[in-house]
């Protein structure tokens, strides 16, 4: 939905960003700004900045940046139209109606709601006739009951290639609906064939309670084991989990991360009722961001393979930094949860969850299983290796246990061990340190934006551009007199070019220049780029002057890429005749 500008600049005025950011992060004053620990990663000395008079955050951190707008996205992990809605609502602001144009994307999106609604009820009811004889069975046979069947509204699609298109055409579906729910594919001849077919149907349903997409498994014979649909108008498989409708329901407090659908299902029928997984893909911020909203605990239970494990290691930052306790699950004696369960009962697995292992205790366990303790060689190497490891634990205590720990099981003493923590601090120190001066001494590297797709072409030109915006921005006489100087098109970088642009424009109109306002119509990292650009900002002295330094610089290079090209051209030129003569 295009919401008019009017509106959002009036937003954005009246959610003066630095009462809005203190609802999350607690802010202290520093300078003309404020600065907090950043909610978007970890960290124990503040990086994360807040400027009243831009109305924007900056992290030198982790880089992310913005509005006020682009902080509750991250933050409540929301898409930018509800983000806008909160503000309007935390402001008692009203948000225009909806314009035509996007009228039809809404309800476009009923639509696919509807329809796959309807699509689940009819593979539901297929696995109930006659022909889903074999798929019940094969669900029965894994031992999953006619109630847990049919509270996860699992279905069959029949082995043929159109029943369901045709079951939905005859309710008033089109081709067009169907393919665009990724529930049909299109023919060479324009007609419409099922995506799913003579497969176990998963149907994937938001926290909202709408179906969104499926996954479908085969029984026998070949193709992947599991079909899932691709993303559509109402599915985005890295924002949603599987399970989270029901699971969020559950009062306690915590929530189990499995790898399959299978898993998720057999855990819900034993009684643990807050089992969730990602779709078949690796986990996402998204994702644990939406976990966290519903849990303070995750348990991660991941199947036992060198795969699984891997996983579960990168699973426990991600969730760490959506603010959850984490523990991780290991299962001995079985491939994933739902076999565990069915091999040793619920009970079993309640006393799997009783005393899972936190997460330091965890990766001391991975690093000892690397090394034979009983050769002193190695030994020495598993105590080196897991001193860094406790060392770059946050909390003193728990350094604390670590320590005492490794020691009692390697048979040193406690001081022994905790004087080989500090050492491994200060190495840690001393490549951090080392890493910040190299990364000084490499400006044009620094400069690049993070983002590929805003690599500069002429990164010399580009710094001048970015300066002049950054002292522009602030200042309308200077941009005014800027605007005299040099036009957007004398610019090496189209994004940098259409900032300065904008700004002119707004300008010329009599609008206030607010950065956060430019920032309005942008892509999520073209903002953090430039907020990274307007915080890298130094008060200079003779603003003028220095203006008058940049213009000069990139008039220059555009000259020298100009003639770089007329270059270019007639030496094609020459060679051409050449050719001819
Ligand atoms: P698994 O192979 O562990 O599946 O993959 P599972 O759910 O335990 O199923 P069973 O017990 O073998 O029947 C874990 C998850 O990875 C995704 C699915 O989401 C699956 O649940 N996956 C797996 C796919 O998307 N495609 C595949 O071909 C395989
Ligand atoms: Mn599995």
């Amino acid at each position: 939905m295009a919401l008019p500008q009017s509106f959002l600049d009036e937003l954005i005025y009246r959610c003066d960003i630095v009462e809005v950011i203190s609802r999350y992060v607690s802010l202290k004053r520093s300078g003309s700004g404020y600065v907090g620990l950043c909610p978007f990663h970890n960290e124990k000395t503040p990086s994360f900045s807040v400027s009243g008079d831009k109305q924007f955050f900056h992290c030198f951190g982790c880089g992310e940046g913005g509005n006020v707008i682009t902080f509750i996205m991250k933050e409540e992990n929301l898409p930018f139209i509800d983000a806008v809605k909160l503000l309007a609502d935390m402001y008692g602001m009203t948000v225009p109606e909806d314009e035509g144009g996007n009228d039809a994307a809404r309800r476009h999106r009923e639509r696919l709601h509807a329809l796959n609604k309807d699509a689940a009820r009819f593979f539901h009811s297929c696995l109930m006739a006659p022909e889903g004889r074999g798929a019940l069975e094969y669900l029965l046979g894994r031992g999953l009951s006619k109630k847990t069947i049919t509270s996860f509204g699992l279905g069959y699609a029949p082995a043929e290639w159109d029943r369901l298109c045709r079951a939905m055409m005859d309710k008033g579906y089109s081709k067009y609906e169907l393919e665009s729910a990724w529930l049909a594919r299109k023919n060479k001849s324009g007609g419409v064939y099922d995506a799913f077919r003579d497969r176990v149907m998963f149907p994937i349903i938001d926290i909202r309670g709408n179906v969104i997409a499926f996954g479908g498994r085969v029984m026998e014979g070949d193709g992947p084991k599991y079909l899932n649909s691709g993303d559509t108008p109402v599915f985005n498989k890295s924002r949603n989990l599987f399970a989270m409708n029901l699971a969020k329901k559950s009062k306690s407090g915590r929530l189990i991360l499995a790898e399959g659908y299978m898993d998720v299902i057999a855990l819900h029928q034993a009684g643990f009722d807050y089992a969730v997984a990602s779709l078949g893909t690796a986990l996402t911020p998204d994702q644990t961001k939406l976990m966290g909203r519903y849990a303070k605990e995750a348990v991660i239970c991941y199947d036992s393979d060198a795969a699984g494990q891997k996983a579960a290691q990168k699973a426990i930052d991600l969730l760490n930094r959506a603010g959850l306790e984490v523990k991780v699950l290991r299962i001995p004696g079985a491939k994933d949860p739902d076999e565990f369960i069915k091999k040793n009962g619920r009970e079993a697995f309640q006393l799997l969850l009783d005393k899972p292992q936190s997460d330091s205790e965890y990766r001391l366990n991975v690093i000892k299983n690397k090394y034979v303790l009983e050769i002193d060689a190695q030994k020495v190497e598993y105590l080196k290796e897991a001193a860094a490891y406790i060392a770059s634990v946050q909390s003193p205590v728990e350094r604390e246990i670590l320590t005492h720990t490794v020691a009692k099981e390697a048979d040193i003493t406690p001081a022994a061990m905790s004087a080989e923590v500090k050492r491994a601090f200060t190495a840690a120190l001393r490549k951090e340190k080392k890493k910040t001066e190299n990364e000084a001494l490499r400006p044009i590297r620094a400069v690049q934006p993070k983002e590929t797709g805003l690599r500069y072409s002429n990164p010399r030109s580009a710094v001048c551009e970015e300066k002049l915006l950054a002292i522009v921005l602030d200042d309308h006489e200077l941009l005014q007199k800027a605007g005299t100087m040099i036009a957007p098109s004398e610019f090496s970088s189209d994004f940098l070019a259409r900032i300065y642009e904008k700004a002119l424009y707004m300008e010329e109109n009599g609008h206030e220049i607010r950065p956060a306002a430019i920032m309005a119509g942008l892509e999520d990292a073209e903002v953090r780029h430039l907020t990274q650009v307007l915080s890298a900002k130094v008060a200079s002295q003779d603003a003028e002057r220095e203006l008058a330094d940049y213009v000069a610089v990139i008039k220059a290079e555009q000259a020298k890429q100009q003639a770089e090209g007329d270059d270019r051209l007639l030496e094609v030129l020459s060679r051409k005749r050449e050719r001819k003569g």
